[in-house]
């Protein structure tokens, strides 16, 4: 049997949430609600069992299954269909009381106690076996069942176990990497630094705040291992998933750091994505915020979806949103009127194939009690927050035929987990100003405010594809990366480095001898010295007559044999060159020496795009604020407007669209509302 990749080959949204009926099961009213309630939002699709586990074995070996056959049953019956969840992601207290093992150890190597979620050991061979049984149960259960529409494995996985039984795996997946050979790892991670050399594996303990901190290199292998080491979990809970249920679909939803929207910092999810057949994640961006407008934060958010979604190159699903506020922010705003339609179509704009909810109910008690949710501790279906989720369920239904479409882009920024790790960790620079996903948000902000798809991709995809490659702040970058660049550049590529690249390799080790003699080759310069700025130093930089302020970092920068396109005004470095391109190849390299304001973004990639040709895919004048994206198959282009702002905006069409929604030919000038979205389409034999 295939198995698909992505689920939604019957052209419909998922629509629905995290449902916790296991929270209800003396509630019989309450269940017959949800049913009708689901009818009434247009909802399909519930997430179920994911915190299920002490109800399913509510005592080693005893299963209760009934209340969940009667769940899949009604469901189903309802026209609904389940995504189950196996669960792990907490565990029953009678399991971490027989078998303490399971519990994880922190950083301090001080064991924890039953309680919460997300924290068992990954490596535990205990909590391996119990879960792959309880998986076992639950697939052969349901495996036929019709509701089963995709598997939901654990929850957010994340964190770290520092029990013995890691250490020592730790050491085991370390000689394996190094070939049994301790010199080579001690090489790898300069430990004679500090008389920190390793003259036995037993020594090697993960990095502690008691410990070891100051050897990089271990501290990046042991990222890589956490990283690792989630997926052998995984990996061992999909055994019985692969074996019973082969058609299904599985996934496990990825996150976002959510205070800045930042890619999730703790698992590498490039190398994640490979074990699931659809990329899921679960959003929450804090809209209305005090610190930063609306368009703004919708700009992170077409970032992190652009990443998520190019980790397999396919639609992904939104597995968790709210539908109003949430509970563990400082502040939990509600979503204001509109915002929940805007905020999940533009999801589906940078391509999921679902809107989905945490939680479909508010519980009753414990932490997430005032967590948003479709249905609210009133029960009551004309409510806002339930109205607004049944009018986007209108409209998901109206736009089925956009799932399963995809994006294309001309334009790839290249994100990497592990060059953020290492570069964090880099003692040096200045601390608080690094801030490498932010720069690369601020680099695609030209893209997003032009409406210009952009892949954001990680380092292992094909850099072919792309007319224009950016990347920023790279600063670990292996001798195969760097190899990937030059073959880029060399077969036609336009390529754009900057400040703080190319310093480390793959085990932060600096590169000797000044920088790489690819780069020099590529850009044809050799970076001579990086200058950090405190906030009140300034400079700047001209750039075709104008000039543009530097933050935090510039790059003192000897010519060789590039042309130069900016140079600095002040300090020793004045009148040298900051800014340069160089011919390698078919193609062609910059070097962006400094940080510099978004105003030169602006002048800098306006040039680049008019060079290279690359446009938006559909042409729609409007002010700062809209945002139009698009999604395309083989005959239509699916075309989003949306205005994230707080006025009216005037638009215009230059490009004849269909609105789905209401069928009306869009063209010329309109004026969007507050918050409002247009979804169109075009044929592509129109074109
Ligand atoms: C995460 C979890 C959910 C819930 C939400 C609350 O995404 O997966 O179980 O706790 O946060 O926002
Ligand atoms: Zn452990």
């Amino acid at each position: 049997m295939v198995r698909k990749t992505y689920v939604t080959d019957a052209k419909y949204f998922l629509h629905g949430g995290d449902y916790n009926p296991d929270q209800w099961l003396d509630r019989k009213d309450i269940l017959a609600d949800d049913l009708k309630f689901m009818k009434m939002t247009r909802t399909n699709t519930f997430s179920v069992g994911i915190f299920s586990w002490s109800m399913l074995e509510p005592e080693e070996g005893v299963y209760n299954f009934e209340w969940l056959d009667e769940i899949f049953d009604n469901i189903y019956k309802n026209g609904g269909r389940i995504i189950l969840a196996t669960p792990s992601g907490a565990r029953p207290a009678w399991m971490s009381q027989k078998y303490p093992e399971i519990l994880r150890v922190n950083e301090y190597r001080m064991k924890q106690l039953h309680g919460g979620r997300h924290n068992h050991c990954f490596t535990s061979k205990i909590y391996r076996e119990k879960t792959q049984n309880i998986n076992r149960l639950l697939a052969e259960r349901y495996g036929k069942h019709p509701a089963l529409l995709m598997w939901h494995v654990s929850n957010e996985y994340s964190g770290e176990c520092h029990c013995e039984n890691c250490q020592n795996a730790f050491r085991e997946w370390l000689k394996k990497k190094y070939n049994n050979d301790l010199k080579a790892l001690n090489d790898a991670w300069w430990t004679a630094f500090w008389s920190h050399t390793y003259t036995d594996w037993s020594q090697i303990e993960s990095p502690s705040p008691i410990g070891e901190n100051s050897i990089h290199g271990l501290k990046l292998d042991w990222k890589r291992f956490v990283t690792d080491q989630t997926i052998s979990f995984f990996e061992n809970e999909i055994v019985p998933l692969r074996e019973i249920t082969p058609h299904i679909p599985i996934t496990t939803n990825f996150m976002a750091d959510t205070y800045d929207l930042i890619p999730f910092q703790g698992l590498d999810y490039s190398k994640f994505a490979k074990h699931v057949d659809v990329v899921s994640w679960d959003a929450y961006p804090a809209w209305h915020n005090d610190w930063e407008t609306t368009a703004d934060l919708a700009m992170k958010v077409g970032f992190i979806n652009d990443l998520y979604r190019s980790l397999k190159q396919q639609p992904f699903i939104l597995m968790e949103s709210t539908p109003s506020g949430v509970n563990w922010q400082n502040v939990n705003k509600a979503k204001r009127p509109g915002m929940h339609i805007l905020s999940s179509l533009q999801m589906i704009a940078h391509g999921s194939d679902s809107v989905m909810y945490f939680q479909w109910r508010k519980s009753r008690g414990s932490a997430e009690k005032f967590h948003g949710a479709v249905v609210d501790h009133d029960n009551r279906s004309d409510n806002r927050v339930f109205k607004e989720v049944a009018k986007l369920g209108e409209i998901l239904e109206k736009i089925g035929k956009i799932t399963g479409s995809n994006r294309q882009s001309e334009v790839g920024i290249l994100y990497d987990w592990e060059n953020n790790w290492a570069l964090n960790d880099a003692q040096g620079f200045a601390m608080e100003t690094k801030r490498y996903p932010q720069t690369l948000q601020e680099h695609y902000r030209f893209f997003w405010e032009r409406d210009i798809p952009v892949d954001v991709i990680t380092k292992e995809k094909d850099f072919s594809r792309y007319k224009l490659l950016i990347v920023p702040m790279l600063y670990l970058a292996s001798g195969e990366t760097l190899g990937k660049l030059k073959e880029y550049v060399k077969n036609g590529g336009t390529l754009v480095m900057t400040y703080l690249s190319g310093l480390v390799d793959e085990n932060d080790l600096v590169y000797l001898g000044g920088w790489p003699k690819e780069l020099q080759e590529v850009f044809g310069i050799t970076p001579l010295e990086i200058d950090t700025y405190y906030p009140k130093d300034k400079n700047s930089v001209t750039y075709e007559n104008k000039t543009f302020v530097v933050k935090d970092y510039a790059t003192v920068i000897e010519n060789r044999s590039a042309a130069v396109l900016g140079e600095y005004l002040e300090d020793f470095y004045a009148h040298t060159p900051a800014i340069t391109v160089h011919p390698f190849g078919k193609g062609k390299a910059y070097f962006l020496g400094a940080r510099l304001e978004a105003a030169f973004h602006q002048a800098f990639y306006g040039n680049l795009t008019e060079e290279l040709g690359i446009k938006p895919p559909v042409t729609v004048r409007h002010g700062k604020g809209v945002s139009v994206q698009v999604r395309r198959d083989e005959a239509h282009e699916y075309v989003f407007v949306m205005n994230f702002t707080e006025e009216k905006q005037p638009v215009a069409f230059e490009t004849e669209l269909k609105d789905l929604l209401t069928g009306e030919t869009l063209y010329g000038e309109t004026v969007l509302e507050k918050y409002e979205v247009k979804i169109a389409e075009r044929s592509l034999s129109s074109r």
